[in-house]
């Protein structure tokens, strides 16, 4: 195509674009004053500034400045370019791109493609019509309803049934004038060993169409009715030139529009699951059909919302698919988070236990990417001793670096040094060791010491003069992270004598210790180890450890006021010292109630 002709497609599908159209199947307009308003999809913000103007064709953002014509829109929302955009806007509405002549080889492709295309929508329409109408469909129906499906859900989502027939499918297609070939390559049939003729691949299986976006049938899934060890729960049909598994989110022609309205996704494992939210009026939906999570899949989601939350199954398999699809979703920038299913299997056994209401609860508590990685983590590897501890946070801080904001930064530092029971000072260390970049340095380590801080300290000496009693060759590790002079000093004593064992090759125990040691320091051993019951102790360490960080905290603000009330007097602003020592006052009251 030349250039004229170029622009003359370009225009005609100008032309032929409603902007107000295309915006709204992304952002809901409301329009106000002449012009339609909504919160702007590309930055973050909560009062609308983002308009669309459609006798102009144009959109605008007053608060980022982005604009321009339906195809920079599409472009801008799509991660595509602007020619990308005008092809993508043109096959909507069903104008055809000037070309070249396409080679025969091209056009025979393209038949092969289309002819699937009928195949599968035929197949679709067949099954959908033996659950529905036929006897054999019997004990589709009646596996479905025992699973709570409605005659309404099995519409939306043709579903259907594949009779326990080797050749129902084939002869049907087959009369329809489609070959044996087209029904190998479309993974409806199977060919027989020894080449002659082939029979039905899905038989005596409840069916679920696989669709894609347009909703067109590309694959299919079959259950099985009733669990049996020698078979497979799900057989499908495999990939084909008109379905790649990598590439396809099951669900998503139907709830491509909730996912947009709500700016968020929910992603699950099995097409039940999807189903079952689906019908309940969790339209957000879309399933990942078993297959690991792909990039492909994460660049179609962050099309559509930029909250994603995973809610695959409890099980450690789903757990750990759960780990490794969340970077890849994260890495398109998408605000991640997870959603545990407490009891049951997957989402559609709790939904069907425990009700819409209850799913919409853990909706509303769902985990921020961050904490879940820390969960999993503190799940799967023993942080009791120091040795664990410094994994977690190896792990978990390269996580960390896209936090941008101060305060949430110091959020995740307090939550990860009480749980850890570690001096925020460690991990201060380790983060800027880790990523360069430690959080706001000034805030963590104040001039003035506050007085809780010496408990503080008391506290990560105890936890880790319990790792090394029974790990003393990590003693080596300690010194190197922490000066010695920073432990109070009956724990150095204890900590020097923990050394000298390790140096002459015996193991530290409470009898020589007794003798070895001061009275002070033989008090705190009894008392480290006087516990029998860890977990109880871990938790008082916890609990403890929160209220000395709640402490830490007033007390550094309580400082920074008293220094603002020293340049206030100074200069003799008696009103807002007035208000200082309020504030002074209120915080020495919280203090005191801690
Ligand atoms: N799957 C598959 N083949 C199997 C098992 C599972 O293709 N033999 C895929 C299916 O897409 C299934 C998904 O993996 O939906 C998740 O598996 P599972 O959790 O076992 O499926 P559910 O949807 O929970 O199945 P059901 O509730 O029907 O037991
Ligand atoms: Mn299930």
């Amino acid at each position: 195509m030349d250039n004229v002709e170029m622009e003359e497609f370009v225009n005609a599908v100008r032309e032929r674009s409603d902007i107000y159209e295309v915006v709204s199947r992304y952002v809901p307009l409301t329009l106000k004053s002449g012009r339609f308003w909504a919160c702007c999809p590309f930055h973050e913000e909560k009062t609308p500034s983002f308009t669309v103007t459609p006798d102009k064709g144009i959109f605008y953002c007053f608060g980022c400045h982005e604009g321009g014509n339906v195809f920079k829109f599409i472009s801008l929302m799509e991660h595509i370019t602007y020619f990308e955009a005008v092809k993508l806007q043109a096959e909507r509405l069903g104008i055809k791109l000037p070309s070249r002549k396409k080679t025969s080889e091209e056009i025979k492709f393209e038949n092969e493609k289309e002819a699937l295309q009928k195949i599968t929508s035929f197949a679709r329409n067949f099954y959908h019509n033996c659950l529905m109408n036929s006897k054999d469909g019997e004990q589709g129906r009646k596996y479905l309803a025992a699973r709570g499906i409605t005659e309404s859900v099995i519409k939306e989502f043709c579903l259907g049934f594949a009779p326990d027939s080797w050749d129902a499918l084939t002869k049907k297609v087959k009369s329809q004038g489609f070959s044996e070939k087209q029904l190998v390559a479309a993974g409806l049939a199977v060919e027989k060993k020894g080449g002659n003729g082939v029979y039905d691949r899905l038989r005596g299986r409840v069916i679920i169409p696989i669709s894609d976006i347009a909703g067109n049938a590309v694959a299919f899934g079959g259950r099985i009715l009733v669990n049996a060890e020698d078979q497979p729960k799900y057989l499908n049909t495999p990939e084909t030139e008109i379905f790649v598994k990598g590439k396809m989110l099951f669900g998503l022609d139907k709830s491509s529009r909730a996912i947009i309205n709500a700016n968020t996704a929910i992603v699950v494992e099995g097409y039940m699951d999807a189903i079952s939210l689906y019908s309940v009026g969790f339209k957000n939906v879309v399933a990942s059909l078993g297959t690991a999570f792909t990039e492909e899949h994460a660049k179609i989601l962050s099309r559509y919302a930029r909250r994603i939350i995973f809610c695959y199954d409890s099980d450690d398999a789903g757990q750990r698919a759960t780990v490794r699809a969340l970077p890849i979703m994260k890495n398109t920038g998408a605000e991640v988070y997870i959603l545990i299913v407490p009891d049951g299997k997957d989402p559609d056994e709790f939904i069907r236990n425990h009700g819409k209401a209850a799913f919409k609860k853990l909706l509303d508590n769902v985990t921020p990417f961050l904490d879940f990685q820390f969960q999993y983590k503190l799940k799967h590897i023993d942080f009791s001793t120091l040795q664990g501890k410094m994994q977690v946070l190896h792990e978990i801080l390269p996580l960390c670096n896209e936090i941008k904001d101060t305060l949430i930064q110091r959020e995740y530092l307090k939550k990860f040094s009480s749980v850890l029971l570690l001096d925020e000072n460690v991990i201060l260390e380790e983060w800027r060791k880790i990523s360069g970049r430690p959080p706001n340095e000034k805030k963590v380590a104040p001039k003035n010491f506050p007085k809780t801080k010496v408990s503080l300290i008391s506290q990560a000496g105890v936890s880790i003069i319990k790792t090394l009693w029974h790990e003393p060759e990590l003693l080596n590790y300690v010194n190197a992270l922490v000066p010695m002079e920073n432990f109070i000093n009956i724990h150095r004593e204890i900590i020097n004598y923990i050394g000298k064992c390790y140096e002459e090759g015996r193991t530290p125990d409470t009898l020589n210790s007794a003798r070895e040691l001061s009275p002070e320091a033989n008090l705190e051993i009894s008392r480290i180890f006087g516990n029998t019951d860890p977990n109880e102790a871990q938790m008082l360490a916890f609990h403890d450890s929160i209220k000395i960080m709640q402490r830490v905290e007033l007390e550094k603000r309580y400082q920074n006021i008293e220094r603002e009330i020293q340049e206030l007097s100074k200069v003799g602003d008696i009103e807002n010292l007035n208000l200082k020592i309020l504030n002074l006052i209120e915080i020495q009251k919280e203090i005191t109630e801690l």
